[in-house]
């Protein structure tokens, strides 16, 4: 059996903590563990971008064809990252996609028409941006939206 004084036990114990801390935070944020729902990626085909207006064609974009539905749209000519909610018949909500906390993407959370973050810091975002719970301090970008027939236009 090996001696090991209360002092050593405490530190090595610390040490212990430490790593399984940093595990669990990973590199670029919060691990993510849960998944509130599967918001898909935008279709590629049904979005342009002329350097400062997005163009969002919902005829050749079938997840936001219906109240509750929800895409993401990464493209890197565009200057943030978005996540858009079909929140009502006519009523759609743009927000940055990242979580202000630790950059994790966020879902749409259609039930309570929220953004939540699937991480352990469980950040949620009302649809004005405003933080609402968890860890993230900072509300979420949103931006203005223009529906016209079949064609949803963001000034980014
Ligand atoms: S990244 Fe930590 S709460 Fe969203």
């Amino acid at each position: 059996m090996v001696d090991i004084d209360r002092r050593d036990f405490i530190k090595k114990g610390a040490a212990g903590v430490a790593v399984t801390s940093a595990c669990l935070c990973g590199v670029n944020g919060c691990a993510t563990y849960t998944g509130i729902s599967n918001t898909p990626a935008a279709n590629p085909d049904s979005i342009t971008f002329d350097g400062s207006v997005l163009t969002v064609n919902l005829s050749s974009e079938p997840a936001l064809r219906q109240v509750g539905g929800a895409v993401k749209v990464r493209n890197s000519d565009l200057p943030d990252e978005l996540i858009i909610a079909r929140v009502e018949e006519n009523r759609f909500v743009i927000a940055s996609l990242l979580c202000t906390h630790r950059g994790v993407e966020l879902e749409y959370d259609r039930e309570n028409t929220r953004f939540k973050c699937p991480s352990l810091g469980s950040s949620v975002f009302a649809l004005d941006g405003a933080n609402v719970s968890g860890m993230a301090r900072k509300p979420l970008r949103t931006y203005e939206a223009v529906l016209e027939s079949n064609s949803l236009t963001i000034r980014v």
